[in-house]
């Protein structure tokens, strides 16, 4: 077999056959075919795209070029749940010990901050003590004593899609469905799921921004989860704003266990019940959506999920106390208020313009390596339709460095767009 061969049978729109893209996939990690050559594969494929067949074998080999998780010590189904990247995107931190509470095992990998949106390994840090790297028997014992587990990757999970991820960041083919519904889906797979449940964000602040190109990579995805064997479910969900208040690790923190107190923002609450209903859904844990969809909200309630948060954070080195005193957790030096600059409605809040904001003050990583301060970020008391009066407060900025203060406030106060007429509803 040939590079040449396989690039040109691809940019003559040819359906290419398992062993093909097995070879190119597997040499290319090996270090044995060179950039120039996968990229022009890569962006052949962005032309000519890929059929399910195709991208189920492409996930695969991504897949199976390092580590798969073997979590069979523990029993039941493992659903695991991935967002395709938003901002204030709480969910992972409730839906966890939510699911959990409901008797179904969580075994989650995530990732930290990348860019605009944040990680949830960055936010479980801002919690003094605990734990993120765990050894595979500390992760699996962790789930078969408290029924949940939140780590970082260490194993040497899909090199393939490290290199190829890379390659497109430089190569201006991100954009291609088949290339990120199956570096998306292979990485889902080497974690170990049985079944994976999807939540593609739509809108400005997300990476799909039209709900007809969102519907297709959801519809790509749930094609591979067929494919390979493992039940999938996708969730189009809407990006036009951050999700619940909160913008910032130590932030989104206090908000999710706010809403595992049965508090907290309506739509970071409702997004976490339809997630974890459907994760509930494909383990067999209940017959169907409706009924995990009121377990769930019953668990809310009751403070089972909150108890649940508890022993998580316990296990993983944490002092549970945290949940009872949120002074514990960092807080930043000084707050300042953003108002309106009109009287109107809040038509749209710049979610990507928010995340870069909070990143500037320190919340994300600029350069790879940068410490993170936990502290700081963002919390809109104002979200889409509201009606506001000129000189009201509409969001307060939580800083430590005054130095970005002035920058800071201006690009969050230019993040919210005030209009006459009140904007029609959108469906979260
Ligand atoms: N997220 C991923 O993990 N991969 C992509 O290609 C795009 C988004
Ligand atoms: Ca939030």
């Amino acid at each position: 077999m040939r590079p040449y061969d396989i690039i040109y049978k691809k940019r003559e729109g040819q359906k290419l056959s398992p062993e093909e893209i097995r070879y190119l996939i597997n040499e290319y990690t090996a270090g044995k075919i060179p950039d120039y050559q996968v990229s022009a594969w890569a962006m052949a494929v962005f032309f000519q795209g890929m059929d399910a067949e195709e991208t189920a074998d492409l996930t695969m080999a991504m897949a199976e070029s390092g580590d798969i998780l073997d979590l069979s010590e523990i029993e039941g189904i493992k659903v695991d749940k991935h967002s395709t990247g938003g901002v204030g995107d709480t969910t992972t931190l409730v839906l966890a010990p939510l699911v959990a509470s409901a008797g179904v095992p969580v075994a989650k990998l995530s990732g930290r901050g990348l860019g605009h949106t944040g990680g949830t390994i960055d936010k479980l840090e801002s919690i003094p003590g605990f734990k993120t790297s765990l050894s595979r028997e500390e992760f699996i014992n962790n789930v078969n004593n408290v029924g949940v587990a939140v780590a970082g990757q260490t194993a040497n999970l899909t090199p393939a899609d490290k290199k190829l991820y890379g390659l497109r960041d430089v190569t201006a083919t991100i954009e291609s469905i088949p290339l990120i519904a199956s570096s998306i889906m292979s990485k889902k797979i080497a974690g170990g799921a049985d079944g994976i449940v999807l939540d593609v964000k739509v809108g400005n602040g997300a990476f799909m921004k039209g709900i007809d190109e969102a519907h297709s990579l959801g519809k790509a995805m749930v094609a591979i989860g067929h494919e390979v064997g493992r039940e999938t479910i996708a969730v189009l969900t809407n990006m036009d704003q951050p999700l619940g208040q909160a913008v910032g690790n130590s932030l989104e923190l206090k908000e999710a266990i706010q809403t595992l107190r049965g508090k907290g923002p309506n739509d970071l609450r409702e997004l976490s019940l339809i997630l974890g209903a459907n994760m509930l859904t494909i383990a067999k844990g209940v017959d169907n959506f409706n009924e995990g969809y009121s377990l769930l909200s019953e668990n809310l309630s009751s403070g089972k999920a909150l108890c649940q948060f508890k022993k998580f954070i316990g296990r993983q080195g944490a002092d549970p106390a945290v949940v009872d005193d949120l002074e514990l957790l960092p807080e930043a030096e000084n707050v300042i208020e953003i108002k309106s600059r009109s009287d109107g409605f809040i038509s749209s809040i710049n979610a990507r313009e928010i995340g870069l904001t909070v990143m500037m003050i320190g919340g994300g990583r600029v350069v790879k390596d940068d410490a993170i301060d936990p502290a700081v970020g963002v919390v809109l008391l104002k979200k889409n339709g509201e009606e506001v009066l000129k000189g009201e407060t509409i969001a307060k900025l939580y800083l430590n460095d005054l130095s970005h203060q002035q920058e800071a406030v201006k690009r969050l106060e230019k993040a919210f767009v005030i209009t006459d007429e009140e904007p029609s509803k959108k469906d979260l």
